[in-house]
């Protein structure tokens, strides 16, 4: 390609041709995207998989009979055999030593963080600390903490890169009671604004009596998690967002000695050793097993080692090289938009350039006269050229607050009013904060994406231009 712009990109992304492997891949695997003409921009929702990865799933189902792993007989035996082998892999996979972290399978991120909510002992003395740009699914913890007496505190990001003060920290850390159960959760990548926070919080945390969960969820599709390195004592993830296939299947990944202090609320088929209806008592097996509810998806676990495997085949290096050199090039040009007026045409909400970021770029775009444009509008727009991208808050209140400016006062104003006690569609939320913008643009570069995927976006953003 000698096209003025990839020339200029190259020059400004030198490192781009050595992720050439997947320009490869793409045309073998991905074919799909550009047969449909579709220009895809969000891995942050979910990624994409290979062709592969679904043929060699569907052999495995064709030339096999799996049964249900709950007994001993040859099909179950078969099932238990490749659920065991990949809960090996995921550890293997993240570097985590076997003897130190074990892994749950669930049905999503969201399934494993609501795990453990519901079994964290929080209790009064307690503290829930977090940052604010947590997934909801995150921050739903706070209500088990609540519940149970335990303190919640947020703490803020800063407009414009959207970081945590990091001076503020062993003042938050201090918070935590000696004795007392604390967590301490943030995201190792924002799915708002792209930030990643230090992953040395970890080991800062622990050393001020915290427990750490560190949501992976949107980190970890894109850069290597290696668990030989940090110790987190909970993580999150959704296989579909690294691969794309299966859905269905996520993972907690946890630290054997930080499992051993939960509670579980209750016991389901699955997770016990013993139970007794006349003696009223029941056993919970150990670790892993008493996590997993019911019969676990036997058929689709499988994937999720195809699926790592397929990753490893490309390696992190080149995937998070190939994304840093288009979420460079993406950001370097929406910076330099500006309408015939002067105005600037986006606002970011995030770091503009690479360093600790990932991927998502999070805008909001403006007219020539400095008016907001709906999101909705930008989307539906984008529809229209068959671009996939993310618009609204991205189950992420906390950034969105900060990056849109919606302060505790109004919040405050719109939930209190008496019509907005029981319910509060989204609708009539929008009308709470009438001519300000209660979501944003999210367009997010992954594994496969390509110079052209980015270069069509920035024609659609430059046609806003007036
Ligand atoms: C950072 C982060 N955490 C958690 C989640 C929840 O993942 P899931 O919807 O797969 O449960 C997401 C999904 O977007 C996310 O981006």
């Amino acid at each position: 390609m000698s096209n003025p712009e990839f020339v200029a990109f190259l020059r400004a992304y030198p490192s781009y041709p050595t992720t050439h492997i997947i320009d490869d891949l793409r045309a073998a695997e991905y074919a799909r995207l550009d047969v449909g003409e579709h220009i895809y921009l969000d891995y942050t929702g979910g990624g994409l998989y290979a062709e592969t990865q679904v043929r060699r799933h569907h052999k495995l189902l064709s030339e096999h009979v799996f049964g249900n792993p709950h007994s001993s007989n040859p099909s179950s035996q078969a099932s238990t055999q490749l659920v065991e082998h990949a809960r090996s892999y995921v550890l293997k996979f993240f570097g985590a030593d076997p003897n130190e972290y074990d892994v749950i399978f669930t049905a999503n991120a969201s399934g494993a963080l609501k795990l453990v909510g519901e079994s964290y002992p929080f209790a009064k003395g307690g503290h829930y600390l977090l940052t604010f740009d947590n997934h909801n699914s995150v921050n739903g913890i706070r209500e088990f903490a609540h519940a149970r007496g335990a303190e919640v505190t947020y703490i803020p990001v800063a407009l414009p890169n959207m970081r945590v003060d990091a001076s503020s920290l062993d003042d938050y850390f201090a918070r935590g009671q000696k004795g007392a159960h604390n967590l301490f959760a943030f995201p190792a990548q924002s799915n708002f604004s792209g930030v990643q926070h230090p992953l040395e919080w970890i080991e800062k945390a622990h050393a001020a009596g915290w427990d750490v969960l560190l949501d992976a969820a949107a980190f970890a599709p894109t850069n290597y998690l290696d668990l030989s390195q940090v110790h987190p004592d909970f993580v999150p993830l959704s296989f579909y967002k690294m691969f794309g296939y299966p859905t269905g299947i996520g993972a907690l990944i946890a630290r054997r000695e930080a499992l051993a202090k939960l509670h579980r609320p209750w016991f389901a088929g699955g997770t016990i050793t013993v139970v007794s209806v006349q003696g009223d008592k029941y056993y919970l097996a150990d670790g892993h097993t008493a996590f997993e509810d019911g019969t676990p998806d036997y058929l689709n676990i499988p994937a999720v080692e195809i699926g790592l495997k397929h990753l490893e085949s490309i390696g992190y290096d080149v995937i998070h090289e190939r994304v840093m050199c288009l979420a460079g090039w993406l950001l370097d040009n929406l910076v330099q938009m500006k309408h015939g007026t002067g105005q600037p045409l986006v606002r970011i909400y995030g770091p503009t350039n690479v360093e600790a970021r990932g991927g998502s770029v999070t805008v909001n775009f403006f007219d020539k006269d400095g008016r907001a444009i709906d999101h909705r509008f930008i989307e539906s727009e984008a529809n229209k050229v068959n671009i996939s991208l993310r618009t609204g808050c991205f189950c992420n209140p906390g950034a969105g607050e900060v990056a849109l400016g919606l302060s505790r006062v109004e919040l405050d104003v719109c939930f209190t009013r008496p019509d907005h006690e029981q319910r509060l569609s989204v609708d009539d939320f929008r009308l709470c904060f009438d001519g300000k913008s209660t979501g944003a643009v999210r367009i997010s570069v992954g594994m496969v994406t390509n110079f052209n995927d980015v270069q069509a976006f920035l024609s659609f953003a430059r046609g806003l231009l007036g």
